[in-house]
């Protein structure tokens, strides 16, 4: 679809497959925690899904759609990469957080984990209100130096240092609808 993609790192069929797989394992723990408090996944109100906008749509899309039970959504906007970077500039909150996640089974879900700063923020965020259980999980984990430990419980898939696109993940706004996970030609991005 874009000439100036180089490089496929994850396929079509490569990211279908395991989009099922996570949801089966975060279908499992979400409906041990309910359990837990007395509940049945189908009946109770208490799950809340938050991706991380703009990048996490697709991924999150996906994968609610194998989540055979109750949740709703909430969405957060995070900045990193503001335009045509690709070295993370730290994290900025550009929506207001979820309200009412106090007693809720949470789960955050981003594209990728990258120096970590965005889900540590959103993390920190969510943990002021009090949920029930949080859970954070991403498609992809790069494998680099963190900026701050994090831990995350859910890894589609993890790659190399390298900066990507599609399925999400966007270049200064673009390529967010490749359907694979890509590298772009190297001559396309700004030197780093
Ligand atoms: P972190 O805060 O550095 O962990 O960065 C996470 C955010 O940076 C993600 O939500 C992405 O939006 C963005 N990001 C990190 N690496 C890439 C990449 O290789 N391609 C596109 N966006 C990326
Ligand atoms: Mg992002």
């Amino acid at each position: 679809m874009f000439p100036e993609i180089q490089r496929t790192l994850v396929t079509r069929q490569q990211i279908a497959e395991r989009i099922k797989s996570l949801a089966l394992e975060i279908a499992r723990d979400l409906e041990a925690d309910l359990e837990k408090d007395g509940h049945t996944a189908l009946d109770e109100d208490r799950v809340v899904i938050i991706p991380v906008m703009t990048g996490a749509m697709i991924f999150v899309a996906d994968l609610i759609r194998e989540l055979p039970m109750k949740l709703s959504l909430g969405l957060v906007a995070v900045s990193s990469y503001p335009g045509a970077s690709v070295r993370s500039k730290g994290a900025l909150l550009a929506s207001e957080m979820p309200k009412n996640l106090a007693g809720k089974h949470i789960i955050v879900l981003d594209d990728i984990l990258d120096s970590g700063q965005t889900l540590a923020m959103v993390k920190k965020l969510i943990l002021e209100q009090g949920p029930a259980s949080l859970r954070l999980g991403v498609m992809l984990d790069k494998q680099t130096n963190r900026a701050v430990d994090i831990e995350v419980d859910y890894v589609g898939f993890e790659i190399p240092d390298e900066f990507v696109v599609g399925y999400g993940l966007d270049y200064d706004g673009y390529y967010r609808n490749h359907p694979e996970i890509a590298v772009l030609d190297a001559s396309a991005l700004p030197a780093r």
